[in-house]
């Protein structure tokens, strides 16, 4: 039996407020599925990158950061190439988006624009193919807070572990506490502030 009741796959809440008669949806971890994002893809990615929930925490530094999102999936086959972007799908349905990225590529980078410094995050980073940084989203808010989060990170783990990567690592800021949250319960510890790996070896 699974310990969470919401993962079981035909639970159906029942709403202590007798006037909202919604069921809660249930999810099983098998109809979480990534695929690598597509062209057709992006428009929706910018729209879930506008959600105040989703902005507040991708774009901290504003529209300069949202843009530099948008450019970096637009030159996924070129400058970009070593971020890796995924479409989360419910069954059929686009709800979320995720990445990983080699971290070894990242160290190289600095945005004074959005306060991005590559080299204090990744300076310790030996080789290509070592450490790969993850990111991750729930677009649709009737999909929050129902265990898809973990299940996205622990799919980015199997895709990191098939490439032959040794570590993941994620640099929330420590006031998203869903995002920490998420984490932690996935087995990444915090090594210094904003700066959580896992070690798959
Ligand atoms: C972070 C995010 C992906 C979590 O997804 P989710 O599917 O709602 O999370 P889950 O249901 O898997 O919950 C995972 C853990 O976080 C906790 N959590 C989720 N949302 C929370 C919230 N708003 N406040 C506090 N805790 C929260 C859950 O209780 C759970 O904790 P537990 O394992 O200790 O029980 C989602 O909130 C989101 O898309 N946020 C905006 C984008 C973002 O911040 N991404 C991360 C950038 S690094």
């Amino acid at each position: 039996m699974h310990p969470n009741p919401i993962l079981s796959s035909n639970f159906v809440s029942k709403n202590n407020n007798a006037n909202d008669k919604r069921m809660i949806m249930a999810i099983n971890k098998n109809e979480i599925v990534l695929k690598p994002l597509l062209e057709e893809d992006i428009a929706l990615f910018s729209t879930w990158l506008n959600k105040e929930y989703i902005y507040k925490w991708f774009c901290p530094n504003g529209e300069e950061e949202r843009e530099a999102w948008l450019n970096e999936i637009n030159e996924r086959n070129g400058k970009f190439h070593f971020l890796s972007h995924f479409i989360v799908y419910h069954n059929d349905k686009k709800i979320g988006y995720c990445l990983y990225a080699d971290c070894f590529f990242l160290k190289d980078i600095q945005e004074e624009n959005y306060n991005y410094d590559g080299a204090d995050l990744y300076g310790d980073i030996p080789e290509k193919n070592h450490t790969y940084e993850i990111g991750f989203l729930i677009g649709e808010e009737e999909y929050l807070n129902k265990g898809i989060g973990k299940i996205v990170i622990q799919r980015l783990e199997e895709k990191i572990i098939e490439i032959g990567g040794k570590e993941i690592a994620s640099d929330p800021s420590e006031k998203n506490i869903a995002s920490v949250k998420t984490l932690l319960s996935n087995g990444f510890v915090q090594v210094r502030e904003d700066d959580y790996r896992k070690k798959l070896y």
